[in-house]
């Protein structure tokens, strides 16, 4: 996939513009000032520590690249001409290389208006041709509106690992969640 590439446009419940394309370089600092501000506001995902930008540059560089050569699903929401945040599927390893494991975050402001939604339909849309036939995720117990999010598109919980998660001193429930996709067995479908 060619970084950039648009793949769509909706309007949110704001009433505004959301287009969803791949991302892309000049997204950099945009997506460095979005993990930064997920880690001030203490939010519900794994990564508790600032990026630098030589950082971010690295983690873009990898991710791009994977991109480039088919190695994940990556999908950008811009409004007004800005990356407000992403999804993205990666599949795993060897012989689990059927299963995608998802990840996604949107900044504050931009939640609570379907964006998140529409980026997952979006992902689990292109994840067959990579010959993903299954998503897993790991959600905070915490996380009322992921929780609900991924019920509503049809995930359901397959196990948790008690206090897997430490936040502040406090443990949290790690919850694994699955959904299969409506693809057959062993066979991306055609583009
Ligand atoms: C979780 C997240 C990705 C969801 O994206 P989003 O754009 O806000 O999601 P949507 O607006 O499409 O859907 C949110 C749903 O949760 C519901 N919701 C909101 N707050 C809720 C709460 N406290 N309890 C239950 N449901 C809630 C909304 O009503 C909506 O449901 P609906 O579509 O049935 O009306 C986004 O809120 C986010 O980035 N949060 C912070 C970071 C994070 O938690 N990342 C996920 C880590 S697993």
């Amino acid at each position: 996939m060619k970084p950039g590439t648009i793949f769509r446009k909706f309007q949110d419940r704001e009433g505004r513009e959301v287009t969803l394309r791949a991302p892309r370089w000049s997204d950099l600092d945009d997506m460095l000032e979005f993990i930064n501000s997920l880690v001030d506001e203490n939010a519900d995902i794994v990564v508790d520590s600032k990026y630098t930008r030589e950082g971010e540059v690295n983690w873009l560089a990898g991710r791009l690249s994977a991109l480039e050569n088919d190695r994940v699903i990556m999908v950008a929401a811009e409004v007004d001409g800005r990356f407000v945040g992403q999804a993205a599927v990666g599949p795993k390893m060897g012989r689990s290389n059927h299963v995608g494991v998802l990840g996604i975050s949107l900044k504050d402001g931009y939640r609570d208006a379907g964006i998140g939604t529409e980026l997952m339909r979006e992902v689990e849309g292109q994840a067959p041709r990579l010959g993903i036939e299954m998503i897993t995720l790991d959600v905070f117990a915490s996380n009322a509106r992921g929780r609900h999010l991924y019920e509503k598109m049809g995930y359901v919980e397959v196990g948790r690992v008690p206090r897997g998660i430490r936040r502040d001193g406090e443990y949290i429930d790690d919850v694994i969640m699955a959904k299969e996709l409506q693809v057959t067995p062993g066979e991306a479908p055609a583009e």
